[in-house]
């Protein structure tokens, strides 16, 4: 996991790299779901938390219509374009995110001119923590700020998910940029995703000398192309096939009269999305109730929905939730939209050596790639940092 730039690094960085310094530095924070899997495209509920890996971006407006992008990522160099004439073609690799989301705005009416901008992020790509949308995030926050444009932290959600859908060519849905701009330390961010009324949930881990660990798998997904898509076309078909405008609109007791109607893969994918907003709300009211350590039962619930039902997830991520409940977790999940990515493990902060020693060895020795295993804790949302 490489370390964050500091503020000041980041401004060297870029004025060695663009001649001038920063306009200043925006960042927004990759994020873990705690609960509530490809729900949000069914317009139900989720709850996600901001975690402290972060995409951070320098930017200086240029008053013409260069934009140059440059990332520690490594070896890309400098991509220059034109925002005049930018087509989706011109928007590829890491820059699709942010140039994505200036094409958004454009579209929408704010003038976004030439600008320098530099990409510092530590959120790990392809693990299923919002690698994208913490660039889009900070990206599109810093342009709201620059330009004084007004949005509200709803519209960038918005803005976030169509450069996702329209540039990057993924058909997710509005969990990742809601966490991301919404969430504050401490907190999970309950959100509603039909009417995006989000509430802030106490998740307070340490206080219940609880934490959470990511195990990410290292094997890499993509939303752009195969699963993810035909799960969304699942849901889709299953909706029109039971007459009801989202799968939000199923509830358990339909999902009897749904078996009749639904050829068996379909019902499927449907109980997953029943069974999964029901579990969040419980989630929800077990974690006021409880506290965190009551809601292990119910992200095991989740993950068994996912590879059952939904079938998202993958050999990697069901030996990381066996293993991690075999050493002392109260519960554990994958996390995001699967067929790869990083499983949570909510487990006693006495038990974390245990767990970690005890998947890094199963890993090995199901001769899978060693997984990168981190804690994390709920973190503040996008805003300006210099
Ligand atoms: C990805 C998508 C989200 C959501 C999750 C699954 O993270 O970007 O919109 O659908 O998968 O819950």
């Amino acid at each position: 996991m490489s370390t964050a730039l500091t503020p000041a690094e980041l401004t060297a960085a870029f004025t060695d790299h663009f001649g001038a310094a920063p306009d200043g530095i925006w960042t927004a924070p990759g994020r873990v779901n705690l609960i509530g899997e490809h729900t949000d495209y069914n317009e139900g509920f989720v709850l996600p938390f901001a975690i402290d890996r972060t995409a951070n971006v320098a930017i200086r407006l240029r008053g013409d219509s260069t934009a140059r992008l440059l990332s520690s990522y490594g070896d890309q160099g400098v991509a220059t374009v034109d925002l005049d004439t930018l087509s989706h073609e011109a928007m590829s690799g890491w820059t699709a995110y942010p140039l994505g989301v200036v094409w958004v705005l454009r579209q929408q009416g704010v003038a976004v001119g030439g600008f320098d901008l530099y990409l510092d992020s530590t959120v790990p790509t392809g693990a299923g923590l919002s690698s994208s949308a913490a660039i889009e995030c900070a990206v599109a926050t810093a342009f709201n700020d620059l330009l004084d444009a007004g949005l509200s932290a709803e519209e960038l959600v918005l803005v976030g998910q169509r450069a996702e859908n329209e540039v990057v060519g993924a058909p997710t849905g509005i969990l990742d940029q809601s966490a991301s701009l919404l969430a504050t330390d401490g907190h999970a961010v309950f959100l509603d995703c039909r009417t995006q009324e989000a509430k802030l949930v106490p998740l307070d881990l340490a206080a219940a000398s609880l934490l959470v660990l990511v195990v990410d798998t290292k094997v890499s997904h993509a939303h752009a192309t195969g699963g993810y898509a035909a799960r969304r076309a699942s849901c889709e078909l299953g909706a029109e096939v039971l007459g009801v405008a989202a799968l939000r609109d199923v509830d358990d007791e339909d999902l009897a009269e749904a078996a009749g109607l639904l050829d068996p893969e379909t019902f499927r994918r449907v109980r997953h999305i029943v069974t999964e907003d029901a579990r969040v709300l419980q989630t929800v009211a077990v974690l006021d109730d409880g506290g965190p350590a009551a809601i292990g039962a119910l992200l095991l619930a989740s993950h068994a929905s996912m590879r059952d039902d939904f079938e998202i997830s993958c050999p990697e991520l069901d030996l990381a939730v066996d293993t991690a409940m075999a050493h002392g977790a109260l519960g554990a999940r994958m996390t995001g939209g699967g067929f790869g990515g990083s499983a949570i493990a909510l487990i006693p902060a006495a038990a974390e050596a245990a767990v970690r020693a005890a998947v890094t060895a199963a890993f090995a020795s199901a001769g899978f790639t060693a997984p990168d295993i981190f804690a994390v804790s709920p973190a503040d949302g996008a805003r300006r940092l210099a």
